[in-house]
């Protein structure tokens, strides 16, 4: 799809493609300096997650025109072990690494619309928009 590009989350370093990805798809449709630090940290936030928890997957970056709306869509994929009590990691506090961006709680306050779907032994698709105002 032309409106979608991914970048695969292997090592380490596949995080600052993801981030730079999105930086880049961001500045395109004309968000500003601080939404694109938002959607940069929320990306780094599931890449980093990717690689630690789910060993391998994927973060993709869809452009979105909705009813007259533009928006940027972030997907986080894999399939590792998924999250066993989704209510307990999107609870403040919960978060351990103490990263810049809090956690997916985070990544949620980061962004407009946030919706994960994951279960035990099928993975994580975490899906978040954020809308161009
Ligand atoms: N993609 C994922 N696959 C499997 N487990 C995950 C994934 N993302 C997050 N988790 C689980 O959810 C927990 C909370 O994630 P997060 O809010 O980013 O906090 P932190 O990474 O600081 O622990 C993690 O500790 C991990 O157990
Ligand atoms: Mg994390």
């Amino acid at each position: 799809m032309d409106n979608q590009s991914c970048v695969k989350i292997i090592n380490e370093w596949d995080i600052v493609s993801a981030r730079q990805l999105g930086r880049n798809v961001a500045k395109e449709l004309g968000f500003g300096t601080v939404d694109q630090a938002r959607i940069t940290t929320a990306i780094s936030e599931l890449a980093r997650n990717i690689f630690l928890y789910a060993g391998q997957g994927q973060i993709c970056i869809e452009k979105l025109y909705e009813n007259g709306k533009t928006g940027l869509r972030l997907l986080s994929i894999d399939s590792g072990p998924g999250i066993k009590d989704l209510r307990q990691v999107m609870e403040d506090g919960y978060s351990t690494s103490g990263g810049l961006g809090a956690g997916l709680p985070g990544v949620k306050r980061l962004m407009d619309d946030f919706q994960i779907d994951s279960s035990p032994g099928e993975g994580t698709d975490i899906r978040a928009i954020k809308w161009l105002r």
